[in-house]
């Protein structure tokens, strides 16, 4: 049944090992001991597309356009009229600081079990037009079963991709450094990814790397030979396979380009995953919550081919998507829309099959992963009842909060099409 658990159990008792470990030595660990833990742990990183910089650019292909600013777009209940909402940050209560990597016992005491990917797929002796993807070629019954916990199957070659990420670049939005802690700084990797038209971009307007790669907190990573054409979903690959890009680190948080951390990210781990024990945390939609709505504002917006967007939706249905119910005191998530742009994320067995799943069916269906979030949640504990998987959706306010959303730069060129 567990296949492969053993090499799991062998990093549980590491982890095991370490805590105890820890423990006993807290009051000796050196500088160097320290740098080594830490190191493991928590990511930050961010993709800035390429073709942010290009006026070409049509508005129906630019990624998650302006509908998550602080002046929100009318929503349609609001009946095409001027009225703008507005949406203000809420209180979040973050520890005074968090000056330790020490996670408490039980958040560790998540399902165990182990993920197999499949890195190299194997080519189909009979098709004679065989094109190797990014995603591979998984068919609709591999899919069904990469759900189920126990088999674990995951089509990608990433050791391509991290390979080909080396460089040195530089980024608008920098992280608050004073918002940051010196624990942080030494412990944290802040990196952002960018492809090398971006760097020259960026470059362009004073974000010139430094000798060691870094602007200001960033280390800028430039990506060459990227996975897709389509860069919205190339953009994807860091977003939802961080556990992948940096399988040391125990726990990462993903921040969308668009915006600027202002908060210490120990302080947030603590807050969004320790606090409440969760291994994965994502903001729900500011004003959406069901996957219906999201459709026609997609179409609504030209976010992306229409009848692509059906083909999924209709696929989902079919497979039992139900509409959002609030009224349903089970309902199973806050919402069924997650504002994706900011992601904290404890690199556990289920969580990172749920980050694999969810990015298999960007890979499969449409590149707007808020239409798939809910189906992909739902579906995997449907199908492992037994296995509960702690996902702490939280309050779009409280991201606000943390990170200050700024308009992605083609947004500013370009009106959006309504
Ligand atoms: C870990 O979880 C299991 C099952 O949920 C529970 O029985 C056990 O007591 C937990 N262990 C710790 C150390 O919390
Ligand atoms: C839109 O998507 C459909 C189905 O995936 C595809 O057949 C069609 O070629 C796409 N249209 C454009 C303009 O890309």
């Amino acid at each position: 049944m567990r296949r492969g658990s053993d090499s799991l159990a062998v990093i549980t008792s590491e982890h095991g090992t370490r805590l105890v470990r820890r423990g006993r030595r807290f009051g000796r660990i050196s500088i160097l001991q320290f740098w080594l833990w830490l190191f493991l742990f928590a990511t930050i990183f961010l993709l800035y597309f390429l073709f942010f910089g290009l006026k070409l650019l049509s508005p129906a292909t630019i990624e998650e356009s302006p509908d998550i600013s602080v002046k929100e777009q009318s929503s349609p209940s609001d009946g095409g009229s001027k009225h703008r909402k507005k949406y203000f940050p809420c209180e979040v209560g973050l520890k005074e600081s968090v000056d330790y990597v020490m996670e408490p016992r039980q958040v560790m005491n998540f399902t165990q079990f182990s993920l197999h990917y499949i890195d190299q797929e194997e080519e189909p002796s009979t098709s004679r037009i065989y094109e190797p993807r990014f995603g591979g070629h998984p068919t609709l019954e591999e899919r069904e079963q990469s759900f189920y916990a126990e088999i674990k199957l995951f089509i990608a070659d990433l050791s391509e991709v991290s390979s080909c990420i080396f460089g040195s670049s530089d980024f608008l939005r920098r992280p608050t450094s004073r918002k940051v802690s010196d624990f942080s700084k030494k412990t944290v990797c802040f990196v952002m990814f960018v492809d090398e038209q971006t760097l020259a971009k960026i470059s362009s307007e004073g974000h010139v790397p430094d000798d060691t790669g870094h602007v200001g907190l960033w280390k800028i990573v430039i990506v060459k030979n990227l996975p897709y054409a389509d860069m919205r979903r190339t953009g994807k690959v860091p977003k939802l396979l961080s556990h992948r890009l940096f399988p040391s680190s125990w726990y990462s948080i993903w921040l969308d380009s668009k915006m600027r951390l202002n908060t210490d990210p120990m302080q947030i781990i603590e807050y969004f995953l320790w606090r409440t024990e969760s291994e994965f945390a994502i903001s729900n939609h500011y004003d959406r919550h069901c996957v219906w709505e999201e459709v026609l504002q997609n179409k609504r917006l030209h976010k992306y081919n229409h009848t692509a967007i059906d083909e999924q939706f209709t696929f989902y249905q079919s497979d039992g998507l139900t509409k959002f119910d609030s009224s349903d005191p089970n309902t199973p998530l806050p919402s069924y829309v997650p504002e994706g742009s900011f992601i904290v994320r404890a690199h556990t067995p289920i969580s990172n099959l749920f980050s694999c799943l969810w990015f298999n069916e960007v890979d499969r269906f449409t590149s707007r992963d808020q239409l798939s979030f809910a189906y992909t949640y739902l579906k995997l504990r449907r199908m492992n009842p037994d296995r509960p998987f702690y996902l702490n959706m939280f309050k779009d306010c409280e991201r606000r909060a943390l990170a200050k959303l700024f308009r992605h730069r083609a947004e500013l060129s370009t009106p959006p099409v309504t």
